[in-house]
């Protein structure tokens, strides 16, 4: 079992990463929580197999615990302040007190809700965190970020869905991603993962001079990260994990606003990657149009690699840096190019949608060399076009 630490001067906590990490979640609530709690609201994903949810819920309530499980079916619609309520109520009704954990079994969805209704409950209640999704376990379940989006209608009657509009900065107490559960997923759920490692990879230079390595690594290892093996993928979280724990602490509340950026590197591919996440009609493969939606993984790495023809466009990063990024994604089966896109000003209006909604002017991340990121303000359009043009099938 490997184990991470998120060294935050206030709250510091771990991550426990390995087969059978789950197992080790009723413990850590005796021995780690201060008193060993009354009651625990386990917040469950219903695409985990019952098996690990049950496996966890028994070994709590064999220390006396009361254990209330709610499961969900994770939406972006559902990810609402409805559902916060009704949880809320639920918890309340639970006998619930502040020394209680909730506890989110599942991926970033099933994370961020959980995450917003202990952030909430009583001004906060202690989370735990256990991620089922390679997504959630390198990026998501660690950080603190939790929240949902808001349906809001715009002055010319169009309904939009703000994604994570609404919540709280509220660290989990304790991470726990089990790699075994990866196993029940399915390939194209797994690969899409992937991406938000390739993220890490893109922005690893950057952040410390130890991580700058991960972009080779995962190539040189693509063959057994793609048949994913269990070391080489508790190696790969891991690191993962690392990049993010770092960006963390030196940004908890991502309000480094400077170039060189914070938390906010985080977000390189996903504002190109939002607008094509949102066109409901692109697949991933040109030849296979059932496959439509994207996952957010794919439309991710289309993100990324718009980012980075646009940072060439913008003088900013070399071609190699386009081509060893192409050369990642296509390792692991990414897409790198869609059929279908829409007009590029259409693409460039769903880009600067949500940020116009929200009063905020258009910021991206583009790539100034291999591992490293820049955040840009008011990018010039030209670059913005070529980069969508650049992923066109
Ligand atoms: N997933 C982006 C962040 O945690 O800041």
């Amino acid at each position: 079992m490997d184990a991470v630490k998120v060294n935050l001067p206030s709250h510091e906590y771990k991550v426990t990463i390995g087969a059978g990490a789950l197992g080790r979640v009723a413990t850590f609530l005796t021995t780690d929580l201060g008193s060993s709690p009354q009651h625990a609201f386990v917040i469950a994903d219903s695409g985990v197999p019952r098996s690990f949810v049950d496996s966890v819920v028994q070994a709590i309530g064999a220390n006396g615990c009361e254990v209330r499980v709610e499961t969900l079916t994770p939406s972006e619609q559902d990810k609402s302040v409805e559902t916060i309520h009704e949880l809320l109520k639920q918890v309340a009704l639970s006998g619930h007190t502040r020394a209680d954990p909730v506890i989110a079994i599942g991926g970033g969805v099933v994370g961020d809700i959980a995450g917003f209704v202990a952030a909430s409950y009583q001004r906060g209640v202690p989370v735990i965190q256990c991620p089922t999704t390679l997504l959630s376990m390198v990026d998501a379940s660690v950080g603190g970020k939790t929240g949902v989006n808001l349906s809001v209608e715009s002055s010319n009657g169009e309904q939009s869905l703000l994604k994570n509009l609404v919540g709280a900065f509220h660290q989990p107490r304790g991470v726990f991603a089990d790699i075994e559960v990866l196993e029940s997923l399915d390939e194209r759920y797994r690969v899409s993962g992937l991406a938000e490692c390739v993220k890490h990879g893109m922005i690893g230079a950057g952040v410390g001079i130890e991580h700058a390595g991960l972009m080779d690594w995962m190539l040189e290892h693509s063959d057994s990260i793609r048949r994913f093996d269990p070391v080489t993928i508790q190696e790969l979280v891991v690191r993962n994990v690392s990049i993010k724990a770092d960006v963390v602490v030196a940004d908890e509340r991502e309000s480094i606003e400077a170039k060189a950026g914070g938390r906010m590197l985080l977000n390189f591919g996903h504002t190109f990657g939002h607008a094509v996440e949102t066109i409901g009609d692109l697949s991933p493969d040109a030849s296979r149009p059932e496959l439509a939606p994207l996952h957010h993984g794919e439309a991710v790495a289309l993100g990324m690699m718009a980012a980075c023809n646009a940072g060439l466009s913008a003088g900013l990063c070399s071609q190699d840096v386009v081509d060893g990024l192409k050369k990642v994604l296509e390792a692991f089966n990414l897409p790198t190019r869609v059929g279908g896109l829409p007009t590029t000003l259409k693409v460039v209006e769903r880009m600067s949608h949500d940020k116009k909604v929200s009063g905020k002017a258009l910021r991206v991340i583009l790539p100034t060399g291999w591992g490293k990121c820049e955040i840009i303000n008011d990018p010039d359009p030209e670059w913005i076009m070529d980069g969508i043009d650049s992923i066109r099938a």
